[in-house]
């Protein structure tokens, strides 16, 4: 697939084209007939058009989302993805439809425009659908890794990571009359060999992860198929009766779209990345955040099940149930690589109730934040190193300046303002404040939500652009807009930098 298709198959539905009846290429109306009866037409001068299958009109859900409500009894084409596609293994993010294209651009920012070589839904409904990113590396282990440390919060999102390591068995089925007795056939002869790799009661346990949902249910048909028919003398088995997913000894990783499903058994306990090459250092700058095991000690289970899942829980623990605003200036802090020093001195306009007080207390431990704000902050502890200042942030000036005196670099290098505003409004206030402090000599940030207040996304998205200029005319060097994973749909962040004065 091309990179726009992907865009396309990713980015929001569209109704498709569906021109009823369908028509073939010289315009005459396809015989119904002919397609759905088990005998064919029959009508010897049939008006209609016979076609076969393959020649008929591309079925445009098929084409754009890699899925068709319709499955194999659509009458249009089914145009099905070529195996190389996906040849080489390597990893399938799954994610929800709204992230989706946050998900798609930070994998080609990190891993390369043609990261993503194939793209699809899971259904097309509006609601509760999610998307699929199947990343043709041939290295599951080194894409997981390089993900999980340039984008964390993104990783922390995925609703499930399915890997296909090169050196585990893998094989793909086109969906024919054909592919469930294929693929039953090569669960057969794979879970024989699983045997030799068995846990401590001398049985294998399969887990299966698969999307769509109906291609988990196909798989599991399958292996009760496969366990019926060979009894007792096959040792292999799903979990259940006290065996849980995490115990595992093998998982099955699947996913069907553009007609064909790819598949892969990998060992949980199995190592399938060499000892060599960079570690993963952890995105999160938490002491305790949750650290990856290193290269040669790092199971398959470890990057693609255990992981993700340490993530979630590091990101949805205390700190974000007290205030849910915490992570998304923690993410927005290392997206855009602002350079925190511990001696930083941040004002923090419309503070209340203090996740990003919080964040920045976090961050800086010799310097001062100041959190302005004439609602109540909810912050226990109270860090040490914040000051709530509790009026407008016109009325914080002379305050905030009698502070810095006291400081050990006397600057103020950060200030954020996440109100609830239109996006100009907001950018006003902060750099209405800003500029009585533009003296610095260091480099210095601004950090701003702009949330969507405006009446309507285009209205909305103009004023995103009319506040970047009105920051830039303010005299900051580089500006720049990002949709942050923990941006909600109708808000992104905008970012500005100003270089110090030498
Ligand atoms: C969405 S809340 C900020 C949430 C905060 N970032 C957090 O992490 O908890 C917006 C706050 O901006 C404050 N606010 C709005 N206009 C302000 C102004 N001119 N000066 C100071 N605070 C202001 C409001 O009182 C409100 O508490
Ligand atoms: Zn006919
Ligand atoms: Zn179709």
């Amino acid at each position: 697939m091309d990179a726009r298709a992907v865009e396309r198959a990713l980015g929001g539905l569209r109704p498709a084209p569906r021109p009823f009846p369908p028509r073939c290429e010289d315009g005459r109306e396809l015989c119904k007939r002919y397609m759905t009866a088990e005998k064919g037409c029959g009508l010897v001068d049939c008006p209609r058009a016979h076609v076969a299958r393959n020649e008929r009109p591309a079925c445009p859900d098929h084409a754009t989302y890699g899925h068709c409500a319709r499955g194999r009894g659509c009458w249009l084409r089914h145009d099905v993805v070529p195996e190389s596609a996906f040849g080489a293994g390597g990893v399938v993010l799954m994610a929800d439809s709204e992230s989706s294209l946050r998900h798609l651009g930070r994998c080609r920012e990190i891993l390369g425009a043609d990261a993503v070589t194939v793209g699809g839904r899971t259904a097309l409904g509006r609601r509760g659908v999610d998307v699929l990113l199947m990343i043709s590396s041939g290295d599951a282990c080194g894409t997981l890794r390089r993900l999980y440390e340039a984008e964390p919060h993104g990783m922390a999102k995925t609703r499930r990571t399915l890997a296909f390591p090169r050196d585990a068995p893998r094989a793909s089925f086109v969906e024919d009359d054909e592919a469930d007795a294929a693929m039953e056939r090569w669960m057969e002869t794979t879970m024989a060999s699983m045997e030799n790799d068995v846990g401590p009661d001398g049985r294998a346990y399969l887990r299966v992860r698969a999307a769509p949902k109906w291609l988990e249910k196909k798989i599991y048909g399958a292996l009760d198929a496969i366990i019926e028919r060979r009894g007792e003398s096959l040792r292999v088995s799903p979990p259940g009766r006290g065996v849980s997913s995490r115990d595992c000894t093998h998982c099955l990783d699947a996913v069907s779209l553009y007609g064909r499903t790819f598949t892969s058994i990998w060992r949980t306990r199995g190592v399938y990345e060499d000892a060599r090459g960079e570690e993963t250092r952890s995105g999160f700058p938490e002491p305790d955040a949750p650290k990856l095991p290193k290269r040669g000690d790092a199971t398959m289970d470890d990057l693609a099940f255990v992981y993700p899942l340490l993530l979630q829980d590091f990101r949805s623990d205390v700190r974000s149930s007290s205030c849910r605003a915490y992570f998304k200036l923690h993410e927005a802090l290392l997206r855009a690589g602002v350079p925190v020093k511990d001696d930083w001195n941040c004002a923090d306009i419309g503070a209340a109730p203090g996740g990003w007080t919080r964040t920045l207390g976090e961050r800086v431990t010799s310097g001062v934040v100041w959190a302005i704000d004439p609602a109540e902050l909810v912050l226990d502890p109270m860090p040490v190193n914040v000051k709530h200042l509790q009026v407008l942030a016109e009325d914080a000036v002379q305050t905030v300046r009698e502070g810095l005196r006291a400081t050990k670099t006397g600057e103020l290098n950060l200030i954020v303002c996440d109100a609830n505003m239109h996006p100009e409004a907001c950018a006003r206030i902060a750099l209405e404040f800003a500029a009585k402090f533009a003296s610095s000599k260091g480099e210095s940030w601004l950090i701003l939500s702009t949330k969507n207040f405006c009446k309507g996304t285009l209205k909305w998205l103009k004023a995103i652009d009319a506040t970047m200029e009105m920051v830039r005319d303010a005299g900051y060097d580089e500006v720049f807009v990002r949709h942050l994973f923990s941006n909600c749909a109708e808000e992104k962040t905008l970012f500005a930098r100003r270089l110090g004065k030498p």
